[in-house]
């Protein structure tokens, strides 16, 4: 479009491969309304990520979190985290419940889960936390502190594409999990997202919901809005998908020479014991504010986009009652997104880093 180098963008799969997909659709003159082409990526998406649930795919990695909360929340308190991306709180205030942000963790960026149990009320409903960068919220003791007080769990895992956690995927953890399938996502159909859904009569009710409702033609199992994916998102999919191993592999080839060239070093994402990551984000911490702002100048001036990511602390969204987390409130202030995507050259790579080091 012009001649920035982007913060990331999407991998475009050879026409061809997708023009195929494409066609299928054409030849079927069927675009949406969950169609075969929806179906077998759905199908294909959990046989690639051994999820324990096939996911519900839908229309983007937004409308899954407003019906898992829709249906979990009970116009009540959730419990969240400040530092994600502003649809993990907005998806909370649109759905009529009240966000209690509990800060994070200072080295996982994931939300403290040592915190949690003293921001319970009789109001709270929900635990709904982000998977940051695709690093695995502590969900061992998350699961045992929801036990504990009867509440649900829900993991905003927009950034998880093939991330696994002590084996298993990630979307096995919590009642519901939702991941993001944006353009600019791992893996994409350009706008998508979906469901995981790990509890067998909740699924219906995910299910039935992201469809209005419909069981058949006429018969109606609840209230329900439209949150399909159509024929052509599941197309662009289903192009994507086998194309997975190298897009892995050059993320985490860019990822690998940041870290390599780096003359000094940076506070990082902390990957948990026993993640195996999908390397989809690069991100930095620096000094301040004021250091983040000049570098981004600097950037910039050479004709690079970094991008502050994720700022700025949600508790610090107009919308939401303020409460404090320092510690988002510091790193949200101070950390950076670097560009990383499948075809970024070496060359481009160099020149980022030659300005970071200077
Ligand atoms: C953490 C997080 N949650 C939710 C979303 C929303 O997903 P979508 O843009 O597919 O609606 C995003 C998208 O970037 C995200 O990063």
């Amino acid at each position: 479009m012009n001649n920035v180098i982007p913060v990331t963008k999407p991998f475009l799969p050879p026409i061809e491969e997708y023009m195929a997909q494409v066609q299928r659709a054409y030849n079927n003159e069927w675009l949406t309304n969950r169609g075969e082409l929806v179906l077998e990526l759905e199908t294909k998406i959990q046989e690639y990520l051994g999820s324990k649930s096939k996911p519900i795919a839908m229309n983007n990695g937004t409308i899954p979190l407003q019906i898992a909360i829709k249906l979990l929340g009970g116009g009540g308190e959730i419990i969240t985290t400040p530092f994600s991306y502003v649809a993990t709180t907005s998806t909370i205030v649109w759905e009529g419940c009240t966000p209690v942000f509990v800060d994070i963790d200072p080295v996982y960026w994931t939300i403290d889960e040592t915190k949690i149990e003293e921001a319970i009320t009789e109001k709270t409903t929900c635990i709904l936390a982000t998977h940051v960068f695709g690093n695995p919220c502590n969900v061992e003791e998350i699961e045992r502190i929801a036990k504990k007080h009867n509440l649900y769990v829900i993991y905003d895992a927009a950034h998880c594409f093939g991330v696994k956690y002590k084996g298993k995927s990630i979307f096995d953890w919590g009642d519901i999990s939702t991941c993001s399938f944006h353009a600019t996502k791992i893996f994409h159909t350009g706008e998508g997202g979906a469901a995981f859904v790990n509890n067998e009569e909740l699924y219906e009710k995910v299910f039935y919901s992201h469809n209005f409702g419909h069981n058949g033609p006429t018969d109606f199992q609840g209230v329900g809005i439209n949150g399909k994916m159509s024929e052509l998102q599941a197309a662009m999919g289903l192009a994507v998908l086998p194309n997975m191993k190298s897009i892995l592999l050059r993320r985490k080839d860019n990822f690998l020479r940041y870290e390599k060239n780096f003359k000094r070093e940076f506070q990082i994402v902390k990957l948990r014991e026993g993640t195996e990551w999908n390397y989809s984000y690069v991100q930095l911490v620096l000094e301040s504010s004021e250091q983040v702002e000049t570098l981004k100048i600097k950037c910039l001036e050479d004709g690079i986009m970094i991008r502050r990511y994720f700022f700025p602390s949600l508790n610090q969204l107009n919308y939401v009652d303020s409460q404090s987390c320092p510690i988002a409130e510091g790193l949200s202030k101070s950390i950076v997104t670097l560009p990383s995507y499948y075809d970024l050259s070496e060359v481009i790579q160099n020149r980022i880093i030659g300005i970071i080091n200077e």
